[in-house]
């Protein structure tokens, strides 16, 4: 009895770049997922340094698996499977992460799962889910990655198109820089643009009619640089809300367009973009008037958290995958080779 319930708990480590996340979960059903943010560290830098993540990481680690388990109130006795990050991301940062896993499954005599943080990004909003991993059309908008992904089913994806420069959470994150706002950029222009006339400056809408499912968001940033001498006499919300509704409309149309084109009947949105007001409520607006089912994971499961690696870590135990203690990470593993 108690061999089955330990071999199905799970200890889930994401130190891809700047949160120190532990997720704990029995079976598919989430116990605990903690995330110490290092965002405060960096914003005095203005993005993420890998040197200051990678020391955080390390410092920050046992707390907060400490924390998870105290959470899920269970012991290290218990867990029956030890997963980590294993890319893409920041090198420095995923070492800490997995060296941890593999210390724990060595000690503990128990699996290890490297698992790619791109998959769970993919998956998540299907975590919680009653009928679990579904065909879909995927959007995965975050810090580094602008993906549309067609979903057959578990560990089945095939890259329809991704971005040909700047991710949209980098545009989101340069353009709050350009605009002098706190770093992350995204979330501070998401609340100004509240406020802000949507059709107040006319920013190009980059490869919107282009014949695939490809993106471009660096001509939109340098649009925006080319007003910040007019900065003192426009609007700031206005700026955002104009900015926002230019990456929100191609990344809505696109996703759409390949909804048609693969005869799909579901869209799965997430990565931390995901949060984004405007781009929920429009990619909601847009599925509805087509008879689309939008799957969408709550807040705290679309920017970066260790519940959606321990749900990927949780299918691949199920389907009998683990991975070798000798895998190494990789900061540029692809979701689809
Ligand atoms: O998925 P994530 O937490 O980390 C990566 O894997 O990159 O995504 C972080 C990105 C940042 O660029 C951040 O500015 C953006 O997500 N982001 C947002 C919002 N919340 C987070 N972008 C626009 N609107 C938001 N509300
Ligand atoms: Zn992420």
């Amino acid at each position: 009895m108690a061999a089955d319930t330990s071999a199905r708990l799970v200890v889930a480590i994401e130190t891809s770049c700047d949160e120190t996340a532990v997720a704990i979960l029995r079976g598919q059903e989430l116990l605990a997922s903690e995330v110490a943010s290092q965002i405060a560290l960096h914003a005095q830098y203005g993005g993420v340094v890998p040197e200051v993540a990678s020391r955080n990481h390390l410092r920050m680690l046992q707390p907060v698996i400490d924390s998870a388990l105290a959470k899920a109130g269970i012991s290290l006795n218990d867990v029956g499977a030890f997963a980590a990050t294993c890319g893409p991301g920041l090198a420095t940062s995923l070492m800490i992460g997995t060296s941890a896993a593999k210390a724990l499954a060595i000690g503990f005599r128990k699996p290890y799962l490297a698992i790619n943080h791109m998959e769970g990004h993919l998956l998540s909003p299907f975590f919680g889910t009653s009928e679990g991993i579904r065909p879909a059309i995927a959007l995965v908008v975050s810090g580094g990655h602008t993906l549309l992904v067609e979903i057959e089913g578990f560990g089945r994806y095939h890259l329809l198109g991704q971005t040909q420069d700047d991710a949209a959470g980098e545009a989101f994150d340069k353009v709050g820089k350009l605009l002098g706002l706190p770093y992350p950029g995204g979330p501070n222009v998401d609340r100004i643009a509240r406020d802000g006339d949507v059709a107040r400056f006319d920013f190009p809408r980059s490869m919107l009619h282009s014949d695939d499912f490809n993106f471009s968001f660096s001509g939109l940033k340098t649009a925006v640089r080319y007003l910040l001498p007019k900065l003192e006499t426009v609007s700031l919300p206005d700026v955002c809300a104009s900015f926002q509704e230019a990456v929100v409309e191609v990344l809505v149309t696109k996703t759409l367009r390949a909804v048609q084109a693969k005869r799909q009947h579901v869209v799965a949105l997430s990565g931390g973009v995901s949060c984004n007001s405007r781009l929920r409520e429009a990619m909601r607006a847009a599925c509805a008037a087509r008879g689309v089912e939008l799957l969408v994971a709550s807040p705290a499961l679309c920017t970066d958290n260790a519940a959606m690696i321990g749900y990927v870590a949780a299918l691949k135990l199920a389907h009998g995958e683990s991975s070798s203690l000798a895998s190494d990470i990789d900061p540029n593993l692809r979701l689809v080779a």
